[in-house]
């Protein structure tokens, strides 16, 4: 296997750990990390492998394999890993000195790429995550409407704020008070009349609604674009921020995912691929919101973030987008739709489909709209075997490097991975 942005890689035994970290334990003799992990998200029923280096589309882990990463971190590598451009970007940066306490360059030049690909909108705020710009965006709508209650679909996955949990059911809620679980009304995806009637039910209680136009936590079934016609429709008729939350979804076309279906949020939320690999999230949005948050004016919401906008992220961020633009946007989403009829063709007879859009694939039951953990993990662990790195939760993304070949790679471990899941 190659990569077309292979560059030169320390041997994986150098990097390896003489032992297990799970025996590394704390002064009190507990695991150093909450179970072991470091995100609960990194979970898959088992102790897993570590990541020890990766370059263009492959990782190597602590085991010494080799595997194929259409993890990509959880989609926000786009251009695999170690890309060397994006390399240089941030290591320019990191050598100017990693942030300061006044504004940097950087910031705008990202800031200027974004809305070159969102040209409907007009400012942008950063932020560390797309957790924390979901989080600011819920806010401003709130500030700026003077309204509390919000509107997001069954199962949707918008981060690990308050507000974001409560779509994913009672298992997602223990520790978020009850007067946020009540402020968050959520409706069936695709459901047009449950939708038409949460809204009319308290019209004017309503700060915002939220979409993720393709939700993976809910099986990565795409929102219809009546849905979301729908949902534009009702939050200008009623005053109502519309909010698309684009922090996987922005890979799905130049202008992101609602750029394709042709409805303009009046904020976007992103992250991921925008910080190449760094830590990222925006806000990009209308002014008549985003002034919300401008310091000039008095009585503006407070928005900070020490890391916010920072050189390395930024600058890494900026590479990344430049080396993305829309024909590598069609590439990518031409390969990923014909790994997915490959794939259906494959795992039909045993009960399995495989969905998503463009450069996300996912395999789950024929039918399912939620995954049991079990099966999930399972395919996760069969796809290591076969050298294929999932997320936990079976979403995979490609990445720029990726040709053809390596397409077909992933086509062929997945199949194989999902008809021994299936046995
Ligand atoms: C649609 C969506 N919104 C928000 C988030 C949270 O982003 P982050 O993990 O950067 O906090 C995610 C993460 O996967 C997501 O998929």
């Amino acid at each position: 296997m190659t990569t077309s942005n292979q560059t030169e890689r320390p041997a994986a035994t150098d990097r390896q750990t003489a032992e297990d970290p799970h025996l590394r334990r704390g002064p009190r003799g507990h695991p150093l990390l909450p179970g072991g992990y470091g995100r609960s998200t990194y979970y898959t029923g088992a102790p897993s492998p570590y990541a020890i280096c990766g370059t263009g589309y492959l990782v190597t882990d602590d085991r010494g394999r080799e595997l194929i990463d259409a993890n990509n971190n959880f989609t926000a590598l786009i251009h695999g890993n170690a890309h060397p451009e994006i390399v240089e970007a941030a290591t320019k940066a990191l050598s100017e000195g990693a942030s300061w306490g006044i504004p940097n360059l950087y910031e705008w030049d990202l800031a200027e790429l974004l809305l070159a690909r969102l040209p409907q909108l007009d400012q942008v705020r950063f932020a560390n995550s797309g957790t924390e710009a979901v989080m600011s965006a819920i806010r401003i709508a709130r500030a700026s409407t003077g309204r509390e209650r919000v509107i997001v679909t069954r199962g949707g996955y918008h981060g690990t704020s308050e507000v974001a949990l409560v779509p994913g059911g009672p298992g997602y809620t223990r520790g978020v008070t009850r007067g946020v679980v009540k402020d968050v009304t959520t409706v069936p995806l695709n459901d047009i009349a449950s939708l038409r009637e949460a809204v009319e039910a308290d019209a004017s209680g309503y700060a915002a609604i939220i979409l993720d136009l393709l939700p993976n936590r809910a099986g990565l079934l795409s929102v219809s674009e009546p849905f979301v016609r729908e949902a534009r429709q009702l939050a200008t008729r009623h005053g109502i921020v519309l909010i698309i939350d684009e922090t996987i979804s922005l890979r799905l076309g130049h202008g992101g995912a609602s750029g394709e279906c042709g409805v303009s949020p009046d904020l976007l939320t992103t992250g991921k691929l925008i910080g190449g690999g760094l830590p990222v999230g925006a806000v990009v949005g209308l002014e008549a919101l985003m002034r919300e948050t401008d310091p000039t004016r008095p009585g503006s919401l407070p928005y900070g973030g020490t890391f916010s906008g920072n050189p390395v992220s930024m600058a890494a961020g900026a590479a990344a987008l430049r080396l993305y633009p829309a024909d590598e946007v069609e590439r990518l989403n031409r390969l990923g739709d014909a790994a997915r009829e490959t794939l259906n063709a494959r795992v039909a007879d045993a009960g399995w489909e495989v969905r998503g859009r463009g450069s996300l694939i996912r395999a789950v039951p024929v039918g399912a709209e939620k995954v049991d953990e079990a099966t999930q993990y399972r395919l996760w662990w069969e796809s290591y075997e076969r050298g294929l790195l999932g997320s936990p939760a079976n979403l995979l993304s490609l990445s720029t490097p990726m040709d053809q070949g390596a397409v077909d790679d992933i086509v062929e471990r997945l199949a194989d991975a999902v008809l021994a899941t299936a046995a």
